[in-house]
């Protein structure tokens, strides 16, 4: 994979990737309202066949617009387009509700089954990355993954995050109960 290109502090750029054994190349880029429904229909297959996300309701174009247009302009949400098609997304978004915790943002990243493997993940989340550290508010990312998912450590630790512990049993879904890996990359150490 080609390294990513620079971020700028004003950019909010298209950063361009030949990610892995994709012929075409990726351009990730921030998220607009148009790019609602492939980000949704990315993420509710996981809602409702998966459980690499804990939330149980899907999202609908129209009626959750506000998940990306009422973000705080430090929590991004970012796209990967191959042959103009949304394969991916990437976002960072509040951990907690509470003030203080404003420093620290949860990332989240999603790929389409069918482009999984070819570095888009990884692509995403050293660009997702970047774009942090150009945020003076944001000091601190966090990642939870649910227990097993190699693909999504593999790609977490490729960028950086490390694991700090695991909340054992917290969560239960299709059936499961499930443990949390708790992931961290603190922006100002590394
Ligand atoms: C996790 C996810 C985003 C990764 O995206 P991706 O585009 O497939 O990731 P990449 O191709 O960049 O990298 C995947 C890495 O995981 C590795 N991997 C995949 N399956 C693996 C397995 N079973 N065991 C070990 N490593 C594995 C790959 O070898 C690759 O590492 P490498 O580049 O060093 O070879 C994607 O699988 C996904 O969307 N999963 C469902 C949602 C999810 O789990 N999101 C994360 C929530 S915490």
């Amino acid at each position: 994979m080609a390294a990513p290109a620079g971020c700028r502090r004003d950019g909010w750029v298209a950063n361009r990737f030949t990610a892995g054994i994709a012929t075409t190349p990726i351009d990730i880029r921030p998220a607009v309202l148009d790019d609602l429904p492939r980000i949704f229909a990315i993420y509710n297959r996981e809602v409702e066949g998966g459980v690499a996300t804990f939330d149980i309701e899907s999202r609908e174009p129209g009626r959750d617009d506000e998940w990306l247009t009422a973000r705080a302009p430090y929590h991004p949400v970012t796209v990967a387009v191959a042959d103009g098609k949304v394969v991916g997304w990437a976002s960072i978004g509040p951990w907690s509700p509470r003030g203080a915790y404003r420093r620290t943002g949860e990332v989240s990243v999603y790929v389409d089954p069918v482009s999984r493997g070819a570095g888009i993940g990884r692509a995403l989340l050293a660009d997702l990355v970047g774009r942090a550290r150009s945020l003076p508010e944001i000091h601190v990312l966090l990642a939870r993954i649910a227990q097993p998912n190699p693909a999504s450590v593999t790609v977490h630790e490729a960028v950086g995050f490390r694991s700090f512990g695991v909340q054992r049993r917290c969560g239960e879904k299709l059936g499961r109960i499930l443990d949390v890996e708790l992931f961290d990359l603190h922006l100002d150490e590394v």
